[in-house]
C-alpha cells in the first residue's frame, strides 16, 4: 500500500512583517502550536533576515519546518546580495520556495534558470517548493492546462525519479493571488489532476501519487477545507492569511 501524501500548510509571508511582528507572530503560532499527524507538516517560507529567529522557535516541534523564499541558481561567487542554496543548507533550512510568480515575473526568472535552483537545493538536500500557475489572459484562452504543464516540465523533467520524488509543487493561478479571488475547488482539482496526469505520464503513477501539490492563490479559514478536501490538493501555499495567526491555524486545521 502506498503511503499516504503529505499535506502540507505553507507559509509564504512574502516582504512582510518587522522584526517586533516576526515575534508576535510567532508567539500567537506557536506558544500553542497545532500537533500535526505524522503525514501533516507546517512549512513556514519567511524572509532570510528571519530564517534563524524561526528556526529556533520550531526546532522541537514535529512536522513543523522552514523555508526560504528564493535562493540563487549557482553554488557560490561573485553575487552581491544573494543567498545560495548551500548557505541555507548550512543554517539547518529544510525548503525552499522556488519560481514564485512574482519572481518570474518581476525578476524575469527564465525556466532554464528555475530548473538550475532546483538542482541547487536536490545537491545541498533541500526539498523545492516548485511554484506554477498561469495568468488570467493565459485562463481566459482556455489554454491553462497546456501552460503550466509545460512550466512543470521544463523546471522538473529533467530530475530523475528518485529526485523528483523529493520535491512539491505548489500551483498558484497568478488571478488568484492576493486578489482575493479564489479558484474555485472543481478549478483547483481539475488543475491538480492535470498536473498529476503530466507527472504520471513521464514517471509512472508510483512517483506521481507520492508528489504533493499545494494550491496558493487567496487561501482563507473561510475557503481551505473545501479546496484541501479535493483529492489532488494536498494543501496550500498562503500569502496573505498567513500573517494572521488566527486564520493560518484555522488554515492548518483543514488539512485533511
Ligand atoms: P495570497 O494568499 O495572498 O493570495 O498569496 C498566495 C501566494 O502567492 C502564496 O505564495
Amino acid at each position: 500500500m502506498m503511503t499516504m501524501r503529505k499535506q502540507i500548510a505553507a507559509a509564504n509571508w512574502k516582504m512582510n512583517l518587522t522584526q517586533p511582528e516576526v515575534k508576535a507572530l510567532l508567539d500567537q503560532l506557536l506558544t500553542e502550536p497545532i500537533s500535526l499527524q505524522s503525514h501533516e507538516e507546517v512549512v513556514l517560507a519567511v524572509p532570510f533576515l528571519y530564517l534563524e529567529q524561526v528556526r529556533q522557535r520550531i526546532e522541537s516541534l514535529n512536522g513543523y519546518r522552514l523555508a526560504a523564499q528564493n535562493c540563487h541558481q549557482k553554488t557560490a561567487g561573485a553575487f552581491t546580495g544573494e543567498v545560495s542554496a548551500a548557505m541555507l543548507a548550512s543554517m539547518g533550512i529544510k525548503d525552499c520556495v522556488i519560481g514564485h510568480s512574482e519572481r518570474r515575473e518581476y525578476q524575469a526568472e527564465s525556466d532554464a534558470q528555475l530548473a538550475e535552483k532546483v538542482d541547487r537545493c536536490l545537491e545541498v538536500g533541500i526539498r523545492p517548493i516548485f511554484c506554477c500557475g498561469e495568468s488570467l489572459s493565459v485562463r481566459e484562452s482556455g489554454k491553462q492546462n497546456e501552460f503550466v504543464g509545460a512550466q512543470v516540465r521544463a523546471g522538473l523533467f529533467h530530475l530523475s525519479a528518485e529526485s523528483i520524488s523529493g520535491i512539491v509543487i505548489a500551483y498558484e493561478p497568478i488571478w488568484a493571488i492576493g486578489t482575493g479571488k479564489t479558484a474555485s475547488s472543481a478549478q483547483a482539482q481539475e488543475m491538480h489532476a492535470a498536473i498529476r496526469a503530466v507527472l504520471t505520464a513521464h514517471y509512472g503513477k508510483e512517483v506521481a501519487e507520492q508528489i504533493p501539490i499545494l494550491y496558493g492563490g487567496s487561501v482563507k479559514a473561510s475557503n481551505a477545507a473545501e479546496l484541501f478536501g479535493c483529492t489532488d490538493v494536498d494543501g496550500g501555499l498562503v500569502g496573505g492569511a498567513s500573517l494572521n495567526a488566527t486564520e493560518f491555524r484555522q488554515i492548518i486545521a483543514a488539512l485533511k
